[in-house]
């Protein structure tokens, strides 16, 4: 039966099964009625000036009315200083006949205003000063250009493309209604009809990048990492619109199912970036110089900057206000710091969260989840966390269990945890509306669903067949939610269980576009058009606050699918319905760098593919790069053959094994780097550019990942590939040491390195001192008191740094000091651990063993110095035809500071 109303709804949604994404099924700019509204907007033709005869100034920000004058509108205009070189940009309607949204979820908290200065005034231009920036206001036609020390780098309204659809009372009359855009007052899409209650209400703003080589961000996208110019052949806007877009196509500029407003323009001198916070459908185009368009070099011309390169960015919304936040930089660290201060950062993740997650779509029962991870044992592979996908439910309503299948849950899940292995459980937001379903009940009962137009409550088609969806708008509605994911409520569950929220964006299978209608209504009276790319957000938000109610004292773990800016504080994302082709394992790199850049480090992609059955080759080269993403999942769709990785042929099986304890051997590094994110807000992997600002030629390469500034990782992502070229940055004094022989190469560009199907392509840079835990284990919890070998790749100077983070794994204890930070640093021949801060954790780790790669030459051994042991003898060999050097049995408690002294 379960079967027959799968193929029931697959033949529904996916008569395209074997090919690609259906295009048909999702709108281009032209098929918006707003987003060509916008975008015919002529530069050099702005109507809007400001009054500056009625600024208002305060210590943070001035403000003044923008006048439409077309339209003689008043729009309220203001310019704010922000903590960590930000400013921030508003504009709403003066009295405007709705309420305009405002996302109420993306910032964390409040932000934090700073000193702006007057420097300068006259009837038309405003001169304010905010630290190291300043920012000239002119009032007719309404532009702001932007300095960092007395450097040109972002002009906003500079072409003139700012419009604000102010709300209004439809014409009347035939003729008038004739002259308008035919899709303003309600529009068709395919069988959809959107009956746009309050009429038109897009914003949409442009800013110009003087100066800039290259504009990053804006996912999710599946395209590369360096963002297009959009307009030229044929390439649509970017666009954020969250959808769940079948068999996405890779290269695209369609939206799918995360949208994160945030656009980072970069030349080797200055970063800025430019927040968009706005939750509505959004379209943004971008025009590089490099592409050869005259518009970008205009625009310098006009705004005196001296450059000839230049980036144009336009964001076009559907509705909300317009709320920019201009990221001063300068740097690329600085500018990344500046968008996690606004919308916060993932806290620690548990340590599991970062090992080996396996699945697929379904384990069938109870036996099956066991007999997976009994066989990654008997195969000596680690695994940490199994998965279970819709079919766990009975009937797909979540909250339940398969009576058949899952019987027993409680006894399914000790017997995992038992061995320090977690569950993670898939809950989606929609609802099947069955009578006698308790959810759909209660939701029925107290007002929790989402509501058509006219107030009914909304229904949708969707995994259950007929469904509501809740509405996370609705405090009453969450307060609910939050305790559906207590112990006594979802039955069976432990606080070993966490959560995978999918299909979020919403998906609705017979909606417009795969989802919501927009003139559904929300808790409030927002339309779903205000809130779309926030629902995501609301739903993983409201099971996070799930997670804690349930326990106050472990860290939730959720996967989210739908996103949106601020995610990362609540859920780790994936990239969706991939497909096992080659294709899309090179996409995995740079889409999860383009995530990360956007504030959402913790993103992964279904490992092996999940459409179709990969290769055995491709199946393992996936291993081999999947290791270097932060989420570290396999998974696979229900039609496709079964692949856990002890299936295959014993060359396979250990090729798959080394990848998988290399990834385990790493997760001190990976622990530590999310907890460095956490306190500073860097991302935990970065492009090239981002660590390498002035090196030109990495300013593209978007096929390696850096691990922290410590691992350069390349995916090798071709067929029988017998050598892959991979772009070493940073010049001839930057050493890169090869992870397998330790070999040394020099930062000089692209080298060929050849890739037997055995080779795991990855560096550590010299320079890096990385934690390991070499001892291979079934899963990480059985490490939790192992050794550490620390790996000293030394520069060009013969010195190294590097940092280690140990705290229980587990418990938010770590924000009351429960924790060890330490540093590492090695020169002068000498070792020597710190202890960062002033804290403790009573951590059995110790100290194993030392590998120095590049080491000196004709050392006879080492001495260590600690206070607990005194002054003891070590024993040191060459290795790796000399390319490293041993330092055997430190045997050191990681809580007390030591050197070594190599002699
Ligand atoms: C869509 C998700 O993207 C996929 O990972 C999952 O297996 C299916 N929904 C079924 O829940």
């Amino acid at each position: 039966m379960a079967l027959l109303l799968r193929c029931f709804l697959f033949s529904i949604i996916c008569s395209f099964c074997i090919q690609a994404v259906d295009k048909n099924n999702f709108k281009t700019c032209d098929q918006s009625s707003f987003c060509r509204r916008l975008r015919a907007a002529k530069p050099g033709e702005s109507k809007y000036e400001l009054d500056l005869s009625s600024l208002q100034v305060s210590d943070h920000s001035i403000e003044s009315v923008l006048l439409n004058t077309e339209a003689g509108i008043q729009l309220k205009w203001s310019l704010t200083a922000l903590n960590g070189n930000i400013f921030r940009i508003q504009v709403d309607e003066a009295s405007p006949l709705y309420p305009r949204y405002r996302p109420q979820l993306a910032l964390n908290g409040e932000t934090q205003v700073a000193k702006l200065e007057i420097v300068d005034r006259n009837k038309d231009i405003v001169t304010v000063q905010h630290g190291h920036n300043r920012a000239i206001i002119q009032a007719r036609p309404f532009k702001i250009e932007f300095f960092n020390d007395d450097v040109l780098v972002s002009v906003v309204n500079g072409r003139g493309l700012f419009t604000f659809e102010h709300y209004r009372k439809r014409a009347e009359g035939e003729e008038s209604q004739a002259q308008e855009d035919p899709g303003a007052w309600e529009e068709n899409f395919k069988s959809h009809h959107d009956s746009k209650p309050k009429g038109p209400s897009a914003v949409g703003l442009d800013i110009s990048f003087p100066g800039a080589l290259r504009a990053y961000g804006l996912p999710e996208h599946a395209d590369k990492l360096a963002l297009r110019t959009t307009g030229q052949g044929g390439i649509d806007p970017y666009r954020l619109y969250n959808l769940d877009v079948f068999e996405y196509e890779l290269e695209s500029t369609m939206a799918i199912y995360g949208a994160v407003p945030v656009v980072y323009a970069h030349s080797p001198q200055k970063t800025v970036g430019a927040f968009w916070h706005n939750a509505a459908e959004t379209w943004v185009d971008i025009n590089n110089s490099k592409d050869g368009n005259v518009m970008s070099s205009l625009v310098n011309l006009v705004s005196g900057s001296k450059s000839e390169n230049n980036v144009d960015v336009h964001f076009m919304s559907e509705s909300g206000i317009v709320d920019l936040f201009i990221l001063m930089g300068p740097t690329p660290k600085e500018t990344v710091r500046q968008y996690a201060t606004l919308t916060g950062v993932a806290p620690l993740p548990q340590y599991f969260t970062l090992a080996y997650h396996q699945c697929r779509w379904n384990y069938n029962d109870e036996d099956d989840v066991t007999t997976v991870v009994d066989n990654f044992d008997s195969h000596n592979m680690p695994v940490d966390v199994m998965w279970l996908d819709i079919e766990y439910t009975d009937g797909k309503k979540y909250f339940t269990w398969d009576p058949i299948k899952f019987p027993h849950p409680d006894v399914m899940i000790n017997n995992l945890t038992s061995t320090g292995r977690k569950l993670v459980v898939i809950i989606d937001p929609h609802i099947k509306r069955e009578s006698g379903y308790f959810l759909h009940e209660d939701a029925l009962a107290n007002d929790y669903y989402v509501k058509t137009k006219d107030g009914s409550v909304y229904e949708g088609w969707c995994w259950p067949g007929s469904s509501s969806y809740l509405d996370f708008y609705d405090p009453k509605t969450v307060d609910y939610y939050k305790g559906l994911y207590g112990l006594d409520k979802f039955r069976g569950t432990t606080n070993d269980v966490f959560i995978w929220n999918d299909m979020n964006e919403p998906s609705v299978f017979n909606g417009p576009e795969v989802t919501m209608p927009k003139d559904c209504l929300h808790h409030g009276g927002w339309e779903h058009r205000d809130v779309h790319n926030e629902y995501p957000l609301a739903h993983a938000a409201a099971t996070f606050e799930g997670l804690i109610q349930r326990s106050s004292t472990r860290r939730p773990f959720i996967l989210t699918r739908g996103h949106f800016a601020g995610s990362q504080r609540v859920a780790a994302i994936w990239t969706g319905d991939n497909a096992a082709e080659w294709s899309h394992l090179a996409a995995s790199y740079p889409m999860c760098l383009s995530e990360a850049l956007a504030g959402i480090s913790f993103c992964g992609a279904d490992v092996g593919g999940f459409f179709n059955n990969p290769d055995v080759e491709l199946l393992q080269r996936w291993y081999q790069a999947g290791i270097w993403l932060p989420f570290f999942r396999a998974h696979a769709h229900i039609d496709t053959r079964r692949r856990e990785p002890y299936l295959f042929d014993e060359d396979v099986r250990n090729r798959i094994r080394t990848a998988l304890r290399l990834r385990y051997a790493h997760l001190p590094l990976w622990y530590t780097l999310f907890w460095e994110h956490e306190t500073f807000g860097d991302p935990v992997i970065r492009p090239l550019f981002y660590q390498y600002p002035e090196d030109l030629d990495s300013l593209d390469v978007d096929n390696v990942v850096l691990v922290g500034d410590a691992v350069l990782a390349r995916a090798v992502a071709d067929a029988r590939a017998t050598t892959v070229s991979v772009y070493l940055p940073g010049g001839q004094d930057e050493y890169w040491y090869d992870m397998e022989d330790f070999k040394q190469y020099h930062g000089t560009g692209n080298h060929n390195i050849p890739v037997s199907l055995d080779k795991i392509v990855a560096f550590y840079r010299g320079g890096s001192i990385v934690p390991r835990k070499d001892r291979p284990r079934r899963a990480s919890a059985m490490m939790r008191n192992d050794p550490f070998t620390l790996y000293v790749a030394l520069d060009n100077k013969k010195t190294a740094s590097g940092t280690l983070f140990v705290d229980d794994n587990e418990s938010f204890e770590y924000r009351n000091k429960k924790y060890i930070y330490l540093s590492f640093s090695f020169k002068d021949n000498t070792l020597t651990s710190t202890l960062m801060d002033k804290t403790d954790y009573p951590s059995k780790e110790w100290v194993e063993r030392v590998v120095i790669l590049g080491p000196p030459s004709g050392v006879k051994g080492a001495r260590l110095n600690s206070k607990s042991l005194g002054t003891v003898e070590l024993e040191t060999s060459y290795g790796n035809e000399d390319r490293s050097l041993i330092i055997r049995k430190p045997g050191v408690s990681i809580r007390e500071p030591f050197t070594i002294k190599l002699y």
